[in-house]
C-alpha cells in the first residue's frame, strides 16, 4: 500500500514535529487541531525548526519552502478523510483519543491506516473501538521529533502485516529507524525511561540529592544529554505522571508507583517547560532549580 498523504491530529509538541518530518520527507500533510491558534503557533514553530536545519546546512532553502508548502492546516477533522495514513497526536488521555476516532471514522476512506502516537495507552484497546482494528497501530515518535532517530511501531493484537509494512516504509522514508514493540503498557522506551525519571524524583524527594546534583550526576556519570529531571520538564510532568499511572495500573506492580513529589508538581500546575516551571523555573534568563 502506497502512502502519499498523511493526516496529523493535534498541533502540540508532538503533532508539529510529526507534520514537520512528514512534509520534509515529501508527504502531503493535513494537520488539524480544535484550536486555530494552536495551528498557527505550530506552523511558526515548524518554520523556525526548519530554518534551524537550513542554517546548520542540513537542508536547503528550497527543501524548506517545499516542506512548508506541503502542510495544510484545518480545524475540521473531517478534512483528514481522504488521507492515506492518520497519525493521532492529541492529548495523552484515552477519552480524548476515543472521541477523536469516533468523530473521524465516518469520514475516512476504508483503506486509510489509523495510528496513534500514544506513549503508553493500549493499542489493542484503542483499535477495538474503531471499525478497522486490522488497520490500526501505534506510531510513537520521540521528542524533539525532527532530531530523534527512533520511532516505536506497536502492533495491536489484530494489526495486519500490510498495515505494519506500510507504516515501516513511512518510517524508512522519514530517514528514521523503527523499533518494533509488543503492545504492553508504555511499550519499550517509556517502560524503561519513566521508572528512571520517577526514581530520580524519589531521589530528590528523599533528599539523596538536589535537582542540580541529580541531573549533573546522570549527565556526567552516564553521558545522558539531559539529566532526568531536566528531561522530565522537557517531556512534561503531567505526561510523565500519566505514563507512570499506566504502568502502575497496567502491570499492577508497586515498583511503578508514582513518586508523591511528582504528583505534587503536577497538582501545582508546575508541568515543566510548557508552563515555565517544573523541577526548574524557566521564567528568567537561565533555568533555576526549584529545589
Ligand atoms: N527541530 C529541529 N532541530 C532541532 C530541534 C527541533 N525542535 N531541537 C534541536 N534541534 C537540533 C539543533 O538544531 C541541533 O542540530 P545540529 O546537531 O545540526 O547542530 C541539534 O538538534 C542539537 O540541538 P542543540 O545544540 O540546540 O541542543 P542540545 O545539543 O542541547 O540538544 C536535544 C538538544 C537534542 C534535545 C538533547 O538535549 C537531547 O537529545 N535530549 C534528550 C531528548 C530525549 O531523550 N528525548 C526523548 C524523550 S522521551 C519521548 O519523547 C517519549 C515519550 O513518549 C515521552
Amino acid at each position: 500500500m502506497e502512502i502519499s498523504s498523511i493526516g496529523v491530529v493535534g498541533a502540540g509538541q508532538m503533532g508539529n514535529g510529526i507534520a514537520h518530518v512528514c512534509a520534509l520527507a515529501g508527504y502531503d500533510v493535513v494537520m488539524t487541531d480544535i484550536s486555530a491558534d494552536a495551528l498557527s503557533r505550530a506552523l511558526s514553530l515548524i518554520e523556525k525548526n526548519l530554518g534551524r536545519q537550513v542554517s546548520r546546512g542540513k537542508i536547503s532553502e528550497a527543501e524548506m519552502a517545499a516542506a512548508m508548502a506541503r502542510i495544510r492546516t484545518t480545524t475540521t477533522l473531517a478534512e483528514l478523510g481522504p488521507t492515506d495514513l492518520v497519525i493521532e497526536a492529541a492529548t495523552e488521555r484515552e477519552t480524548v483519543k476515543q472521541a477523536i476516532f469516533e468523530d473521524l471514522l465516518p469520514h475516512l476512506k476504508p483503506t486509510t491506516i489509523l495510528t496513534s502516537n500514544t506513549s503508553s495507552i493500549s493499542i489493542t484497546r484503542l483499535a477495538s473501538r474503531t471499525d478497522r482494528p486490522e488497520k490500526f497501530m501505534g506510531f510513537h515518535f520521540m521528542n524533539p521529533v525532527p532530531v530523534m532517530q527512533l520511532v516505536e511501531l506497536i502492533r495491536g493484537i489484530a494489526t495486519d502485516e500490510e498495515t505494519f509494512k506500510a507504516c515501516k516504509s513511512v518510517v524508512d522514508r522519514l530517514g528514521k529507524t523503527a523499533a518494533t514493540a509488543e503492545d504492553f503498557p508504555a511499550f519499550i522506551v517509556n517502560r524503561i525511561l519513566m521508572p528512571m525519571i520517577n526514581e530520580a524524583v524519589y531521589t530528590l524527594y528523599e533528599g539523596v540529592g538536589n535537582v542540580t546534583s541529580i541531573d549533573m550526576a546522570m549527565k556526567l556519570g552516564t553521558n545522558h544529554p539531559m539529566g532526568p529531571l531536566e528531561l522530565a520538564d522537557f517531556i512534561g510532568l503531567d505526561t510523565c505522571l500519566a505514563i507512570m499511572n499506566v504502568l502502575h495500573d497496567g502491570l499492577a506492580d508497586t515498583k511503578y508507583r508514582p513518586c508523591p513529589l511528582l504528583t505534587k508538581y503536577v497538582e501545582a500546575g508546575w508541568l515543566g517547560r510548557k508552563t515555565q516551571r517544573g523541577f526548574y523555573d524557566y521564567r528568567g534568563e537561565v533555568p533555576v532549580p526549584t529545589r
